[in-house]
């Protein structure tokens, strides 16, 4: 893959001075926390986003038939799914989506379901909408992590818990749910009622010829659900992308359109509409090439870390990787500000998907192998007696 080397010009979140200042401590540092990659996008996206700018203005946009169609065919190609465009919703974000469903099918004090560690703005969506976060930890089996399903019966019984929110591909452990896995989540939420939010966002990078599977598979036994997507992590877009909401039940369907209607949320970006009908249509061999690359990089990450106490959690999905200090370190802060100091790679500390997340660390490997390389024998340099 081709690493887009004008990104080191542009204002990323992941190099912002005073973003790196605040969390590092400095701002010399090799950014890899952000989950977004360096390689350059796919050609025909970036021809097609030329050419709408080039040869037109920008006035209001709707989504053409052209765009349901490429949408259409990409579910049912990759993932055998029927996508019903009735069912959809467009959103800016699937964080504003959640907050949305929060707030519309709970109220204050209600408790919401997770499963740590865990993308963080759950968390943040939780507390921002005065609910309560409710955890239902992932368990550590033989370096793998699992669903600890009796647990999560326990919570999903009690009368304040209203929704589980699951995160397939999980981010930022790596792991992707089976249909055997999911089948059982969704059973105990129709035995408990429970509204389940899957966010779905890293579906398109799957590793080592594992299945993703959504649960819109399991939307004939139970239509309480709400699917969050976007291909903005697939085709490194978070910058123009927005989200959409596939909602199968026409009650919460109808509830979350009046509040998207009441704060004007679903106007389409004509640069987003360009970018992800190309991505549909044009976007199969470059996501191929991505996971491939990914896959190397895993694979090179291994090698390096063969005689270290660093472990690593081999990802079935995303482009993160989950690294175990346990064996080095008894306290995250030693962890963090030692790794930091002597590496100077900026990772993500695992505490910050949660208290779950203690004495790991996440690194974005969505970048070239010699970099990937160069970063993970810093790392293993800077962990004493390793
Ligand atoms: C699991 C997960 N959901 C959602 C997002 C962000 O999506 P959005 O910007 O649409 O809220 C991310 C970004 O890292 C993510 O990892």
């Amino acid at each position: 893959m081709k690493i887009d080397e004008k990104i080191k010009e542009l204002p990323l979140t992941k190099s912002n001075p005073k973003t790196l200042e605040i969390l590092f401590g400095k701002t010399d540092i090799t950014p890899m926390w952000v989950a977004d990659m360096e390689f350059e996008i796919a050609k025909p996206i970036q021809d097609a986003l030329k050419e709408r700018i080039t040869n037109s203005g920008f006035g209001y946009e709707y989504k053409p038939e052209s765009f349901f169609l490429a949408q259409e065919n990409w579910y049912n190609e990759n993932y055998a799914i029927d996508l019903n465009r009735k069912h959809i919703l467009y959103s800016p974000s699937i964080t504003t989506t959640i907050s949305i469903l929060i707030e519309n099918f709970t109220s204050e004090n209600t408790g919401v379901i997770t499963q740590p560690p865990v993308f963080m703005e759950f968390k943040d969506v939780i507390r921002n909408t005065k609910r309560r976060i409710i955890k239902n930890p992932l368990k550590l089996v033989n370096n793998q992590y699992q669903l600890d399903f009796k647990d999560l019966e326990e919570k999903a019984k009690l009368e304040n818990n209203k929704i589980l929110i699951i995160c397939n591909p999980h981010n930022p452990v790596g792991r992707v749910w089976t249909k055997q896995e999911l089948e059982r989540v969704v059973n105990i939420c129709k035995e408990n009622d429970l509204l389940l939010i899957s966010d779905e966002i890293h579906k398109d990078i799957v590793l080592f010829g594992n299945q993703f599977t959504s649960v819109l598979h399991f939307q004939e036994i139970y239509e309480k659900i709400v699917v969050c997507n976007s291909e903005a992590k697939s085709f490194n877009l978070c910058g123009i992308a927005d989200s959409m909401a596939i909602i199968p039940n026409e009650d919460i369907r109808n509830a979350v359109f009046s509040t998207f209607k009441k704060y004007n949320l679903g106007r389409t970006n004509a640069l987003t509409r360009v970018a992800l009908e190309t991505a549909y249509n044009e976007g199969h061999l470059w996501l191929e090439n991505v996971i491939k690359t990914v896959e190397e990089n895993v694979d090179s990450i291994e090698n390096e870390l063969k005689n270290s106490k660093i472990q690593l959690i081999k990802p079935e999905g995303t482009y993160q990787i989950w690294l175990d200090f346990r064996e080095v370190y008894k306290d995250t802060k030693e962890m963090f500000n030692n790794i930091t100091e002597k590496s100077d790679i900026g990772l993500n500390a695992g505490h910050w998907f949660g208290r779950e997340g203690a004495l790991f660390m996440r690194m974005n490997i969505a970048t070239s192998k010699e970099k990937v390389v160069k970063s993970i024998q810093k790392i293993i340099k800077a962990v004493p007696n390793n």
